[in-house]
């Protein structure tokens, strides 16, 4: 190179930089303040929110040809913009904002390391067009829908073998608008299962927060063999008596926290699955290690936490505490029957706080709901190590009710500290036990005598230690994006 042209290169260079401090420089001042992005046409909206992740990029659903106008069908402008953020995967991924509005949509996919993000006056809503919901392949656990044989109709949210997801908003609303759904099942109408409004199958590191669900078509929340996953703040709601609508349904996944929800519904405020008989065996994998914190549930019909049915792959390490329930059928709930083998161990559950329930404890092993004729008679469900301590109940109709497998018990249950108020009137006895074996001490009303007084008493156990998913942090990010 001759000096001259050395010169010049230096010089290019050393422009190019200036100019990128330039950027650099009008970002750091313009902040919250404005200022940054003069060259881009219209307003731009610039905002915080907290996430266990930030983003680099972000762009708004606006941008891909939305329209929030309730009526318009945005699926194409949700698949468009998750599309365009899906190539900043590997350069500090991609934020989608959902402005203020309702957004009508069918299924769409999500992408790895992206945030979806809604802000408090946006609606998701659900297509009323069973044809904006694409069929899907039954899930290999359970070898055919939950409603019907075969496959199932896609879930409104959906993510799948992905890595790094957050769908969260400042308090912002998905709604399913279920009745649709609700009424086709009722009246037989339906060929296949009905979709859930968030499923997230196969992935790691997810969360969901912040958000308000409601009247989805079938169960709310349904990680599936997934892992790290936190479901934090939600609110959940939909009519008492609407089929299947469960809150959170962990299912063959491992690491997952639910703190600070609170779910109305007419079904499980939070059940605990991992496959049905022996498709779930075959599939063999469990949901373990599953944190419920500061769980709020009305469930009139349902269990405040169910275990099964569906629990062929296993059920272990389950740690929930300061549960609150009002007007609730049950609960903890422990569900299975002889052909779904697996097992469901290792429960501990402390400071409940219940409200006019049916049961306060409710096992049963025959939980006779097969997924067809194949299922194996000797696949016979283990099921030890549950414990209770710190629980009160007022206005209760039955204590407990709790029905093991005959010559398969249920073992190991525990129940200390254990106060419930029974109703004036019931006429039930306050407890009903078979097939159980297990310890207490301080239970009133006195439990049957299957559960023995512990000599000397002591409380039933909980780990104390905290599992890795219980140790995350939140971060404050930022987001830029043109609101015109
Ligand atoms: C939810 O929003 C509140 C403020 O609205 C914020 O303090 C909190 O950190 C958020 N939580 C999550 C998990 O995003
Ligand atoms: C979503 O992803 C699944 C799995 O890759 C695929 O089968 C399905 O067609 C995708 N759906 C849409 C709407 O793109
Ligand atoms: C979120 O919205 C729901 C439904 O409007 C409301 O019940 C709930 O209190 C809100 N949560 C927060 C944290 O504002
Ligand atoms: C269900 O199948 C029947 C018979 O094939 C058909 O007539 C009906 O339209 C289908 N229903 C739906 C909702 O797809
Ligand atoms: C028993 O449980 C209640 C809550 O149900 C709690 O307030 C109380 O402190 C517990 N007692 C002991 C001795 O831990
Ligand atoms: C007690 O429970 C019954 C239902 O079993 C309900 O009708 C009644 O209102 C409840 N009473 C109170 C004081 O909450």
């Amino acid at each position: 190179m001759t000096t001259s042209a050395c010169l010049f290169a230096f010089f290019f260079y050393l422009s190019l930089v200036l100019l990128q401090l330039r950027t650099v420089m009008c970002c750091w001042r313009g902040g919250y303040f404005g200022g940054c992005n003069e060259d881009r046409k219209g307003i731009t909206e610039r905002s915080s929110y907290t996430a266990t992740r930030c983003r680099g990029h972000y762009a708004s659903l606006a941008e891909f040809g939305g329209v929030g106008d309730g009526v318009t069908l945005n699926t194409n402008a949700f698949r468009r913009a998750v599309y365009h953020l899906s190539q900043f995967t590997l350069d500090g991924g991609g934020l989608l904002y959902v402005p203020p509005g309702r957004w009508l949509t069918g299924s769409f996919n999500l992408t790895s390391f992206f945030t979806l993000y809604l802000h408090r006056e946006a609606v998701i809503l659900g297509s009323q067009d069973v044809n904006d919901w694409p069929l899907t392949d039954p899930l290999p656990s359970y070898g055919r829908g939950r409603d019907a044989p075969g496959g199932r109709y896609s879930s409104l949210i959906r993510g799948y073998r992905l890595t790094d997801v957050i769908i969260t908003g400042d308090n912002g609303t998905v709604n399913g608008q279920g009745k649709m759904w609700w009424d086709k099942y009722r009246n037989k109408q339906l060929n296949y299962t009905r979709g859930y409004l968030i499923e997230m199958m196969y992935c790691d590191t997810v969360l969901i927060s912040n958000l308000t669900l409601i009247d989805s078509p079938s169960w709310n929340i349904h990680p599936v063999y997934s892992s790290n996953v936190i479901v934090k703040a939600v609110t959940i709601l939909a009519p008492l008596r609407s089929p299947n609508t469960d809150g959170i349904n962990p299912d063959s996944s491992t690491d997952v926290l639910i703190e600070d929800c609170y779910v109305v519904s007419g079904d499980d405020c939070v059940a605990i699955k991992s496959g049905w008989d022996e498709y779930g065996i075959r599939f063999g994998v469990s949901s373990k290690h599953i944190v419920i914190k500061r769980l709020t549930c009305i469930s009139p019909t349902s269990a405040v936490i169910a275990l099964g049915s569906e629990m062929s792959g296993g059920i272990r390490d389950v740690r929930a505490q300061d549960i609150t329930a009002i007007d609730s059928e049950s609960g903890v709930r422990i569900k299975t029957a002889v052909g779904r083998g697996g097992f469901v161990k290792d429960v501990f559950v402390r400071r409940m706080n219940l409200h006019t329930m049916k049961w306060v404890f409710w096992m049963t092993g025959a939980y006779n709901d097969h997924p067809d004729e194949n299922w194996d008679k000797k696949a016979i469900p283990v099921v030890e190590s549950i414990n209770f301590a710190d629980i009160a109940a007022v206005n209760v109709t039955m204590v407990g009710n709790l029905a093991g497998i005959k010559n398969a018990p249920f073992t190991g249950i525990c129940m200390s500290n254990v106060t419930v108020g029974v109703k004036f009137k019931s006429d039930k006895p306050p407890w009903s036990c078979t097939d159980v074996q297990g310890v207490s001490t301080g239970v009133l009303p006195a439990p049957c005598p299957s559960l023995e007084s512990m000599v000397p008493p002591q409380l039933c156990p909980f780990p104390d230690d905290c599992l890795p998913i219980e140790d995350y942090q939140l971060l404050e990010c930022f987001y830029t994006v043109s609101v015109s």
